[in-house]
């Protein structure tokens, strides 16, 4: 059993084999309910949730194992508790391990000291189990190699984690965010990396209607992620150029997609028009983090047909 930790962590393969999967288990979800009866699954929190704790919460019941939801202020993450020792307690209890936390090498601690396999419910660095769902969601949509995606905004987790899964699908990622706020270098470079074994390409600029023309998919996330509220007013001001409008999204091809990690802020970093639109395909993304994560499950618990 292994770590999900990056996207990275499934392998090129792996990847596409686990976009299939969750495609197959939405389309039927009797083939795999009760697969995982007796399995025991922590989830844990210390960030506000609503998709990942209910998406992941019903996929863990749907194939029969007990999810054990904790919250930080029960658990005190390195404050009531050194993260090693919770990881080592969490490991004598639970069969997997699945933590939102804000400093991602906590949940490299967490998986060095646990045997369960650890899952990155998100953390500042990456947003894995979202990156899945968005591939299945383009799959549903258009042949997944070759199209050209567009991240508009923030260089953050969401974005790390969909230039590293469309690198490894033969995507062409392109990311348009304000001066100051790419991406970090070695998720670029990694990511180039990745494209050039599967045919995609990564580029990254501050020209918004440059990037956006022509794409097959465009993709936003918030302009403050969580824990950076302090910084919302600055953000918003500096954001304001890269909101995708139905101006910018008229730049992509006729019949592009609108995506969003979700929560979204209407008139901020999308207008309620283009969220709203025929093309929006929000709330299939946010349906597939229930299939994706299941699939992820059966995975990680080895138990594929
Ligand atoms: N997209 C996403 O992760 O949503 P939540 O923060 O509500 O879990
Ligand atoms: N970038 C956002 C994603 C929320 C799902 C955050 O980290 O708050």
């Amino acid at each position: 059993m292994s770590d999900f930790l990056m996207v990275t962590d499934l392998g090129i393969e792996g990847l596409s084999r686990l976009i299939d999967l969750a495609g197959d288990v939405k389309a039927d979800p009797s083939r795999v309910a009760g697969r995982l009866a007796g399995a025991k699954i922590g989830l844990f929190f210390q960030k506000p949730s609503t998709r990942t704790r209910v998406s992941a919460e019903g996929a863990a019941a749907d194939l029969g194992a007990h999810p054990i939801v904790l919250r930080n202020d029960e658990v005190g993450l390195g404050r009531r508790e050194a993260v090693e020792d919770v990881a080592r307690v969490l490991d004598r209890y639970l069969d997997l391990l699945a933590f939102r936390v804000f400093d991602h090498g906590d949940l490299v601690a967490i998986a060095r000291h646990a045997d369960a396999p650890t899952v990155n419910l998100l953390s500042d660095l990456s947003h894995p189990c979202q990156a899945l769902a968005d591939l299945q969601t383009i799959a549903e949509n258009r042949a997944v190699a070759g199209t050209i995606l567009t991240y508009v905004g923030d260089g953050n987790n969401v974005c790390h984690s969909l230039m590293l899964a469309g690198a490894m699908s033969g995507m062409e990622v392109r990311v348009a965010h304000p001066p100051g706020y790419a991406p970090l270098d070695a998720i670029t470079e990694e990511a180039t990396t990745l494209a050039v074994a599967t045919g995609g390409a990564i580029e990254v600029g501050t020209d918004a209607q440059e990037l956006v023309a022509g794409a097959h998919v465009v993709y936003t996330d918030v302009w403050a992620s969580m824990g950076q509220e302090d910084q919302a007013e600055e953000r918003r001001r500096v954001f304001a150029p890269y909101r995708v409008d139905e101006d910018l999204f008229g730049l992509a091809a006729p019949d592009a997609i609108f995506l969003h990690c979700l929560p979204a802020h209407r008139g901020e970093e999308v207008t309620a028009g283009v969220l709203e639109s025929p093309r929006s395909r929000v709330f299939d993304q946010a349906e597939n983090r229930l299939h994706a994560f299941k699939a992820l499950l059966l995975h990680l618990f080895d138990a594929i047909d």
